[in-house]
């Protein structure tokens, strides 16, 4: 496998390598040490994005998935606010400037796939960006590839395992890691752009 590393930027490292489809062609590694940073880097994966683009949002309860979308929202330039859908599975925010719209989808009460099958949401991806949060595992169909994102609350040391590293925080910054894999065809012909764009300090 060929391996590039992007430049050396402190908290972040990005590794591509040509694999068959459907297996992860890039991944990139980011430490972002806050709210307004993880706001940031959304905005830039923005600048990525195009209509027909999915976007996979993993990661534990309250550790930034939504404040992410609100940076993808912000650098799309669609209508806002950007917040969680609790009472709703998904909520589309229109473009404010001619280009995709963006389908904000919280998949955590599904249980199946079947079930997002039948949000209907497929109606809307080929003119939209579609982001959902707690898509893992379900939502993977919905395009041909998609780009997965993972963000951790970095366990302090000490813990025991099993017990909880710390409850769903309020709006105190702490340092979260972010996993970013690219998958399909369309991820390996942006892979490079991927990894341009990520290798940016977030400041
Ligand atoms: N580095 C960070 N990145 C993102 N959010 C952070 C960071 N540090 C602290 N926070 C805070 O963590 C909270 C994240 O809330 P958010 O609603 O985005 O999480 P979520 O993953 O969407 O939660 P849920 O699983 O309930 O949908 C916010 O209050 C935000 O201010
Ligand atoms: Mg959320």
């Amino acid at each position: 496998m060929a391996v590039a590393r992007g430049p050396d930027v402190a908290g972040s490292r990005a590794v591509t390598g040509a694999r068959d489809e459907g297996d992860p062609v890039v991944t990139a590694y980011l430490a972002v040490p806050g709210a307004a940073q993880m706001r940031l880097l959304g905005t830039r994966i923005a600048g990525l994005l195009r209509a027909g683009d999915l976007v996979v949002l993993a990661g534990a309860l309250g550790t930034g998935k939504t404040t992410l979308v609100q940076g993808i929202g912000a650098g799309l330039g669609v209508r806002g606010p950007v917040t969680s859908p609790t009472f709703v599975i998904a909520r589309l925010h229109p473009s404010l400037r001619g280009g995709p719209d963006l389908v904000h989808a919280d998949a955590y009460r599904l249980g199946s796939r079947l079930e997002v099958d039948d949000l209907d949401l497929d109606a809307d991806l080929d003119h939209s960006v579609t982001v959902v949060e707690w898509g893992d595992g379900l939502v993977e169909n919905l395009a041909a590839g998609h780009l997965r994102i993972s963000i951790d609350r970095p366990q302090p040391a000490g813990l025991a395992s099993g017990q909880a590293a710390q409850p769903p925080d309020g709006a105190a910054d702490q340092v979260r890691r972010v996993t970013i894999t690219g998958y399909g065809a369309r991820w390996r012909a942006a892979a490079s752009e991927l990894t341009a764009t990520l290798a940016v300090p977030l400041g």
